[in-house]
């Protein structure tokens, strides 16, 4: 079978929202899924055509290709320590697909023995920007540590086949980039969602695509956009400037108002 195209065995570590909108797709592309996580999933799975596991070892135990890593931020570094890859039957390739990068790299490096093979992913997008399939849509790697090149290319073949724009690059280029760009945009979803904006009956286009961005933002939950800015080094400076740029356009038109005065 071509390099790209064989069926894959996926392990799932956490299924949360994003690992169930990402599994309909693999499993739709015929690849074999398994899941494990800290609730319990079983009849979700059953419904999907997935073998759920309680227990970790057994799902270590399962043979699969890869181990796919969706747990929250938040939590990977303690989910990440409770696993007994000793279980593991073959080498494995480690994937995990976190909203920020640097931090798992890391812990992946610490953690896992020589012989696993690890990379960091970041689809950019998720169950309402991908709704209506993935084309065009970006997804970010880094290939932190590989030496089965084709279990890692069957992967991102996932994405490929979807028309995703893969974009490789490192993690902490990843990070910087998308403090500027993913945690302002939810930092200021947030913003609008404490103001409790809501459609008004003459509302413009601008407003709407604000009303919008907040209803998006506040689909993900508070974890999520909270390991958004502990774990990413850059994002407390962003924050930053996002507060002076305030104060200076607060700044900017008390001032045009007393010329004006
Ligand atoms: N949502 C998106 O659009 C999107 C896009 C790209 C990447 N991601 C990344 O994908 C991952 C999952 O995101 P998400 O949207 O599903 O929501 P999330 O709130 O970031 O994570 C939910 C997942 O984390 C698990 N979890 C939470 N706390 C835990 C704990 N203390 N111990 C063990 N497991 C715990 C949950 O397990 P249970 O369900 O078993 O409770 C669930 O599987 C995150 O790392 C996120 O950054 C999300």
């Amino acid at each position: 079978m071509a390099s790209g195209s064989r069926k894959l065995k996926i392990g799932i570590i956490g299924f949360g929202p994003f690992a169930q909108f990402l599994a309909k797709t693999m499993i739709k592309q015929g690849h074999i899924l398994t899941a494990t996580s800290r609730s319990d999933h079983s009849q979700l799975c059953s419904q999907l055509n997935i073998t759920f596991f309680r227990d970790i070892e057994a799902f270590l135990d399962a043979g699969n290709d890869i181990i796919l890593i969706c747990t929250s931020i938040l939590s990977f570094s303690q989910v990440l320590r409770s696993i007994p890859f000793d279980h593991l039957k073959k080498p494995t390739l480690i994937a995990e697909v976190l909203s920020v990068k640097e931090y798992p790299r890391d812990l992946l490096l610490q953690v896992l023995p020589l012989e696993i093979d690890i990379l960091c992913a970041h689809p950019m997008f998720g169950p309402g920007s991908g709704k209506d399939g993935w084309k065009g849509l970006t997804f970010v790697f880094d290939k932190v540590r590989i030496t089965n090149e084709d279990t890692c290319s069957c992967f991102l073949h996932i994405f490929e086949n979807e028309g995703c724009r893969m974009v490789e690059m490192s993690c902490e280029e990843h990070d910087k980039q998308a403090a500027r760009s993913q945690f302002i945009t939810h930092t200021v979803g947030r913003v609008l969602s404490e103001m409790e904006i809501q459609s008004t009956s003459l509302d413009t286009k601008g407003f709407q695509t604000l009303v919008n961005l907040k209803e998006n933002t506040m689909k993900d939950s508070f974890d999520l956009y909270c390991g958004l800015f502990v774990h990413n080094r850059f994002a407390k400076q962003e924050l930053k400037n996002l507060e002076l740029a305030l104060e200076t356009v607060r700044q900017k038109l008390h001032h045009k108002s007393s010329d004006t005065l």
